[in-house]
């Protein structure tokens, strides 16, 4: 797996480093370079994420692109965001155009991820579009979600949209 990061940022629970291992080698087998970009993040570290968004663009702004601490997928080693190696559109909109995020929306299911905050469902999820973060579900639901033309995890298990924070 090609690491984009050393440290915090590079681990992942064991279960999802496997699966992206192999997700990482079948996109490289089919061109699309695939890095990790960022994976595991403490409390502190989403603390400071947080911060820094609430900084630049205002906590209402923010909250639609970071979780708050103790609220990220990637406080749990299940989700990691993707790079393409290059540093085209990182982090930003247009990187749904790169190799990477065009092979990851159309195969990641394959291996058991989704996209988890697609386009156009931020009001679902709350979060707008990121083509580079994938959350692992298990190649059974992912599939079954693919198939289903399902989008989000809150409709697949029948969860409420985007609630707001306690
Ligand atoms: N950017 C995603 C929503 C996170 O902070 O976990
Ligand atoms: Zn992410």
């Amino acid at each position: 797996m090609q690491l984009a990061v050393s440290g915090e940022a590079s681990l992942l629970n064991s279960t999802t480093a496997a699966a992206a291992e192999k997700l990482f080698a079948a996109a490289a087998s089919e061109g699309a370079t695939m890095t990790l970009a960022s994976g595991y993040r403490s409390f502190q570290t989403q603390t400071a994420t947080y911060n820094g968004y609430v900084s630049t663009r205002g906590q209402a702004s923010a909250d639609t692109a970071s979780a708050r601490p103790g609220f990220s997928e990637h406080q749990t080693g299940w989700a990691f965001d993707i790079g393409d190696g290059g540093g085209a559109c990182s982090f930003e909109p247009c990187f749904a155009d790169q190799p990477a995020a065009v092979w990851a929306k159309a195969n990641a299911y394959k291996h058991g991820f989704v996209v988890r905050y697609p386009w156009m469902l931020n009001e679902i999820t709350g979060y707008y579009y990121e083509p580079w973060h994938l959350r692992f579900v298990g190649v059974e639901a992912a599939t079954d979600m693919a198939k289903r033309g399902i989008g989000t995890l809150e409709e697949y298990f029948g969860l409420e949209a985007a609630p707001g924070y306690p």
